[in-house]
């Protein structure tokens, strides 16, 4: 259960490498999470990360997982939930993709839009009922202000973060009142493996500082996050502009 500041005792990561969910958990772990699940692609990375957050203390499993497999979904999840209750589940999987490789190759571009938001819509789905089923927890989805407003230079990503974001949004609404909690976070540039070597965008920040936002936003039981919090105005102003205007920003 979780204790009265809404932290979680029991972590189930979906998306086992992630370094904005890797932050997460440390921080987590750090309070009084003692439970985390890493579920994921096998690797040497996977099994790292679960190394480094036993060392931290916590007890950590690994369990294999494919966004690109939603067939294997239930059996998966299913496996985690049948061990104990889950307070807080972190769906953080997600590809930024190519997007000039991508325009040309739409088998990969379709790749980005399966794992993205087909993936998370499956995933979603079994956590959230499982979720129910036990009576309480969070399903915090990793979403991006790419999906806010499509962009020329990311609108597969983009596009495929809206439609994960809208998932999150409408089953956080299907969820109210059950004793689940959805929590949509949106954070901008974030530093870390996915945008290694890119241009930084303004506002840039790490997955430190996500980690940060989805603590408070936990105590708070927040609906949606945004990080940094400035994003959200700045977002607002960029999502009203008029088409013509858009395309020629420089983003
Ligand atoms: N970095 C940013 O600027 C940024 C900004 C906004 C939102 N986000 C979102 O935040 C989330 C985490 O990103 P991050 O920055 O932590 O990037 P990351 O370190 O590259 O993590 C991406 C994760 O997705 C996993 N993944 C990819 N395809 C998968 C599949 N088919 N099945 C299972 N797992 C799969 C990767 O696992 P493998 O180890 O198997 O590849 C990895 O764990 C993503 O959803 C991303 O879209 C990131």
């Amino acid at each position: 259960m979780k204790d009265a500041f809404g932290i979680p005792q029991s972590l189930l990561v979906l998306g086992g490498t992630s370094e904005i969910a890797l932050a997460t958990a440390r921080r987590l772990v750090a309070r009084r999470t003692r439970t985390v699940w890493l579920a994921g692609r096998p690797s040497p990375a996977l099994d790292r990360a679960a190394e480094r957050l036993r060392d931290l203390g916590a007890e950590v499993r690994t369990v294999a997982f494919d966004a690109l497999d939603p067939e294997s979904h239930e059996a998966a999840l299913g496996k985690v939930f049948a061990e104990g209750d889950i307070d807080m589940v972190l769906l953080a999987f997600g590809v930024l993709g190519d997007q000039a490789h991508d325009e040309r190759e739409p088998l990969n571009a379709v790749r980005v839009a399966q794992t993205n938001y087909t993936g998370a819509v499956s995933a979603g789905l079994i956590s959230a009922r499982a979720l129910q089923a036990q009576g309480h927890g969070s399903l915090v989805v990793l979403s991006s202000v790419a999906g806010e407003r499509a962009r020329r230079a990311n609108f597969i990503y983009g596009s495929s973060k809206a439609g994960l974001d809208a998932f999150a949004q409408g089953l956080g609404d299907a969820l109210h009142g059950t004793g689940v909690h959805v929590m949509v976070v949106r954070p901008g540039f974030v530093r870390s493996r996915m945008t290694e070597g890119m241009a930084e965008a303004p506002l840039a920040t790490t997955p430190e500082a996500v980690a940060t936002a989805i603590e408070l936003g936990l105590r708070r039981r927040s609906e949606t996050v945004w990080v940094p919090g400035a994003l959200r105005v700045v977002m607002s102003a960029l999502r009203h502009l008029p088409r013509g205007v858009f395309r020629r920003l420089p983003v």
